[in-house]
């Protein structure tokens, strides 16, 4: 893209969003709706980032540490949009002669989009180009007044246009580029009575008097170029945003069975054939493989996922990392920093915790594992535990590789069980198991001949 400066006007009170949270900093999906408007510019890689603040100066900069590319601009009150961009001009360099102004509140906004239309104003040769839309509903943005020849004149805000003029349905974005000389014009913009704010939008009919080359390009879609106001504004963006994200996987050949029941946050990557069953959230920085299949009520945040693999119902997966061909589920839990090997099995009511598990292992059903390092091809039987805690630190429990614990085993760590060994069922292992050697440790069977009908004699007894 040609050089130019973005500035991004984030200065106002975003009144009507009746919250004590600065509008920008509303989340759309994942991210606050300024964030996904810096990532969007970003992309272009601008000369210069200005951001114009005000009141929550802090705010905004906090929520946007992950950029290292932006110069703030403060504007002590919020006086308009004209003035707000005033507040830029010194961060503007000799160098600078395109500069691109985009609203915090106008998230949805794409790359492609800005390019064009930064295109468009370069080729014309432009002072001022302005990016418009049609609206279905105009109230809330400027009309864009045009004269005979069909050329942009100026534009009126809602508050001042008559009945003539709220019946225009082309509207002002808040998308405009400007050559640098054609800033000067800002100074002459005056107050509005009405609003008690210096307007942006009067820079066009400056301009035109003074026979400047100004376009209004009608470029874009509403659902891209809609500016949220009022909480309202913002789910609608919500439900824009997050149903092009999932048709964007559609198309790159994921299947959803019900994909308006599915939340998928906008960072997450999924491969061809995976097919999401309903009421599933993927979260974070989650990828996930080919050929998967994500079953019903299946949360999954921060984690990676290889190919082939089954996630049943209800299970929870936190920062973690499954390889291919694995089953999880259903109810499965695995927390932070838990590596499941290929071809592994995690089945119902089982937990894992940071700990790392071999090839062709398997925990079929209800178990704790945490603080583990699991070989390959061990078999965990039902409702074994690893009492990893000991009520002052974390011990680390080892089972080497070809290992079988019976069921209803605990295993005390810090404890090793060596390659191949047996634990017997219903065992509470202290100590180190040798490999190839079983271990058991319950109290021995005795049975007691008889032991019931002589009980019920001596109740027979009693009775008479
Ligand atoms: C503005 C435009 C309107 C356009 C609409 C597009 C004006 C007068 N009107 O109206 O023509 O159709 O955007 O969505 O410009 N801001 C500041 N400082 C201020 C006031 C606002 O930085 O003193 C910032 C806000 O944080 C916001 C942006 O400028 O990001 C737009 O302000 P907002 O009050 O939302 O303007 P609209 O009424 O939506
Ligand atoms: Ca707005």
């Amino acid at each position: 893209m040609n050089n130019f400066v973005c500035v991004i006007l984030a200065g106002g009170l975003g009144k009507r969003m009746h919250s004590k949270i600065p509008k920008v900093l509303h989340n759309i999906l994942d991210a606050p709706m300024i964030y996904h408007v810096i990532n969007t510019v970003n992309k272009l890689k601008p000369e210069k980032l200005i951001v114009v603040v005000g009141k929550y100066y802090n705010e905004i900069k906090n929520a946007l540490t992950e950029f290292n590319n932006i110069t703030y601009a403060y504007q002590e009150k919020a006086k308009g949009t004209a003035d707000a961009l005033i507040k830029a001009i010194p961060f503007i360099e000799e160098k600078n002669n395109t500069i691109l102004v985009l609203n915090g509140d106008t998230p949805l906004i794409s790359t492609e989009t800005i390019k064009r239309f930064l295109k468009l104003h370069i080729k014309n040769k432009n002072s001022i180009s302005v990016l418009t839309f049609i609206s279905r509903n105009p109230s809330s943005y400027g009309r864009i007044k045009k004269d005979n020849k069909g050329n942009i004149i100026s534009i009126v805000e809602e508050s001042d246009a008559n009945e003539e003029e709220k019946t225009i349905n082309e509207v002002n974005s808040g998308i405009y580029a400007f050559e640098k000389r054609a800033l000067r014009l800002l100074n002459h913009i005056k107050i509005n009575k009405k609003k008690k704010e210096y307007y942006l939008t009067d820079i066009i009919e400056l301009a035109s008097k003074e026979g400047l080359n100004i376009s209004a390009y009608c470029i874009g879609s509403e659902e891209e170029l809609m500016g949220i106001n009022t909480p309202k504004e913002l789910d609608e963006a919500n439900k824009y945003f997050k149903n092009k994200l999932i048709n964007n996987l559609i198309k790159k050949g994921v299947s959803f069975i019900d994909k308006d029941s599915v939340y998928i946050s906008s960072k997450v990557s999924i491969s061809r054939e995976t097919i999401i069953y309903p009421n599933v959230f993927i979260e974070g920085n989650t990828k996930i493989g080919t050929k998967c299949k994500i079953f019903p009520n299946v949360h999954i945040i921060d984690s990676y996922i290889g190919n082939g693999v089954e996630i049943k119902d209800s299970s929870v997966i936190e920062k973690s990392v499954i390889k291919d061909n694995v089953k999880i589920g259903p109810f499965a839990h695995l927390r932070p920093e838990s590596i499941i090997g290929q071809n592994s099995k995690i089945g119902n009511f089982v937990e894992v915790k940071k700990s790392k598990i071999g090839k062709g292992t398997k925990a079929a059903h209800l178990t704790y594992i945490g603080d583990s390092k699991i070989g390959n091809h061990v078999n965990i039987g039902a409702g074994t535990i690893t009492c990893n805690y000991d009520g002052y630190k974390k011990n680390i429990t080892k089972i080497s590789d070809d290992v079988f614990i019976g069921s209803d085993s605990q295993l005390i760590a810090p404890v090793k069980i060596g390659k191949g060994a047996y634990v017997g069922a219903g065992s509470t292992i202290t100590k180190n198991v040798p490999p190839y050697s079983l271990a058991l440790s319950r109290v021995k069977q005795i049975n007691i001949k008889d032991w019931v009908l002589k009980r019920k004699k001596l109740h027979n007894n009693h009775k008479k």
